[in-house]
């Protein structure tokens, strides 16, 4: 077996191994539900230590977590889908990709796959799933917005960040919607935010990844808000765990459903989308 890959401890790149963990749990507890055959293999191969994850597994919360990360995932996954299947060339770009493979999920052949990340994970990924044909891998902060020169949105392009916009600045998060609506005129973006319920129960996540920006980051109450940030988008937004599909698996529970309820309408977990206008 070749050499495992290391996952600095304390970091924001650290933060995905939760979901990439819930993915793998999810595909063993609700297989109806989600399947994915590259979390288990991925984890394999990582340096981390996974105890206490698998500690908890069982618990109804922990598998709850699980639901989380895997219904995220479907969620992008089914924007994705809508957008290629008007614009089956555009580019499929995964902001903060960690190590999720959302893009080959949603692969039909001509699209266009980008997964950008910071450097080290990005060196990661090569080793463990190595770019492949229509795929490239860039090492950038999002922030930096030079990777944006790496993506050929030419057949128009579907940006998309799964628990990535929570460690941004609302300032942060609008100034990169703006640069994508100037750059990419008839793009999509999709995002995952919480409200400030959400804000305040991933206080202990900032802690435990050593961040220290918490106050400042980015959390959406009124989704109304963020017509603001780019007037000329449509704006849309659902719920997080319901608003796409109804998590129909003999393992999810009763409480299970009461806590996805909790997370859309109290937590206010929310899918975004924005559609930004053609020039
Ligand atoms: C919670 S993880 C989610 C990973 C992946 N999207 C998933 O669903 O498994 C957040 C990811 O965003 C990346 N990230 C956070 N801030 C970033 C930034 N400014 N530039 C690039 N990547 C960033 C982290 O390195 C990490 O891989």
């Amino acid at each position: 077996m070749s050499e495992k890959i290391h996952i600095e401890k304390g970091s924001v790149q650290e933060t995905l191994i939760i979901p990439l963990y819930g993915r793998k749990l999810c595909a063993e507890v609700f297989p109806k539900l989600y399947t994915d055959e590259s979390a288990a293999r991925i984890c394999e191969r990582l340096d981390y230590d996974f105890s206490d994850l698998d500690a908890q597994a069982k618990s109804t919360f922990w598998r709850f977590g699980a639901l989380e990360a895997a219904m995220r995932q479907l969620d992008m996954q089914w924007e994705i889908n809508d957008y290629l299947a008007i614009r089956p060339d555009a580019a499929v770009v995964n902001m903060g990709c960690g190590l999720d493979q959302t893009g080959r999920a949603c692969d039909n052949g001509t699209c266009l796959i980008y997964n950008v990340d910071m450097p080290d994970i990005i060196a990661a990924r090569e080793e463990l799933t190595p770019a492949g044909e229509r795929e490239r891998n860039i090492a950038c902060n999002l922030n930096d917005y030079s990777w944006m020169d790496e993506i050929d949105g030419s057949c128009g392009a579907v940006f998309f960040a799964a628990g990535v916009f929570h460690y941004f600045t609302e300032a942060q998060a609008r100034n990169l919607a703006q640069e994508l609506a100037s750059r990419f005129p008839g793009s999509r973006l999709v995002f995952d935010t919480v409200g400030k319920l959400g804000k305040r129960l991933m206080r202990a996540t900032f802690k435990n990844f050593g961040m220290e920006n918490y106050d400042e980051c980015l959390y959406v109450e009124n989704p109304e808000a963020l017509r603001g940030w780019v007037p000329s988008a449509t704006v849309s937004w659902r719920g997080y765990m319901l608003g796409y599909y109804a998590m129909d698996d003999p393992a999810v529970t009763g409480l299970h459903r009461v806590l996805a309820k909790l997370c859309d309408n109290v937590v206010k977990m929310r899918i975004m989308r924005f559609d930004f206008a053609f020039a």
